[in-house]
């Protein structure tokens, strides 16, 4: 590797499988690509996007409370400039002039694109202010996929990810690169297989014994004395104590609101 500027970091960090965000607020659907999204945490389930406060979408996700993620396949990538070049500010239903369709999510209403592959519909739980772009995180409350998705997995059968690889600086026109990938390569590694066996395994054993300290615990410090304890007797590092309490907590607190959730 050699170092290089860092106003390349956002290309060096793509491809990227962008998302398109829909919103809705007072009978006005917008969308637009955003590349900067993840999971942010498994229970409850959230996603995140930095969304940038020019954008239209920004205002219509922060009025509503609800927005959705849709994934689109390849096929449909010349639609791109409509949802990642041009603002609904400046061309009202670009969506309908994109040539796609909305449906209404089943659970809060959110605008999907139906001819998207997936969708998840998200409702507003935070916006976190980071640099030039405000973070949205979004508790998913239902997910929409089309038939390749079976088995608990893409099959990528027909399902074919657009992809975003950013934009050209040569001289001359700009063009923003889309890809899927051609000839998928598919190759299945043993979760934690072989000689990381044991150590996975102690891993699961430490963390269930955590977990047990926490529940007979009454208070945050004597957790953190007992866990202090386990991990002297496996021979870590006790001052790790605070840390696998906190995760046991959370956790504890993800079971709970799963279980209040299925009730
Ligand atoms: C592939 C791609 C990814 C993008 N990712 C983001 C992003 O993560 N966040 C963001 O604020 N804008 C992103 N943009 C820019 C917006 O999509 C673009 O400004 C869009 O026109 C905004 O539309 P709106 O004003 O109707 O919301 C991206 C654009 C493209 C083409």
């Amino acid at each position: 590797m050699r170092r290089i500027g860092l106003e390349a970091l956002e290309r060096v960090l793509y491809p990227v499988i962008p998302v398109v965000v829909t919103a809705e607020h007072q009978g006005r659907v917008g969308g637009m690509l955003a590349a900067w999204w993840m999971q942010a945490s498994f229970t409850p389930p959230i996603l995140a996007v930095a969304i940038a406060p020019e954008r239209y979408t920004y205002k219509l996700v922060r009025e509503s409370g609800v927005f959705a993620f849709n994934l689109l396949d390849f096929k449909l990538v010349d639609k791109a400039p409509f949802l990642g070049d041009v603002s609904e500010r400046l061309l009202p239903g670009k969506i309908r002039e994109a040539g796609l369709n909305i449906v209404r999510g089943e659970v809060l209403g959110a605008p999907l694109i139906a001819e998207a592959s997936a969708a998840v519909e998200l409702e507003l739980v935070d916006v976190v202010e980071a640099g030039d772009h405000d973070v949205f995180l979004g508790e998913a409350k239902a997910v929409y996929t089309v038939d390749d998705f079976r088995g608990g997995m893409w099959s990528l059968e027909t399902y074919r990810p657009l992809m975003y690889l950013g934009r050209t600086r040569r001289p001359g026109p700009v063009y923003r690169v889309y890809l899927t990938p051609r000839g998928w390569e598919r190759r299945e590694i043993e979760f934690a297989g072989g000689k990381l066996k044991p150590l996975a395994e102690k891993r699961v054993r430490l963390i269930s014994r955590v977990e047990e300290a926490v529940k007979a615990s009454s208070s945050r410090e004597e957790a953190v004395d007992a866990v202090r304890r386990i991990l002297s007797e496996e021979g870590l590092d006790p001052s790790d104590a605070e840390y696998l309490v906190e995760d046991a907590l959370r956790r504890a607190k993800s079971y709970r609101r799963r279980g209040q959730s299925s009730s």
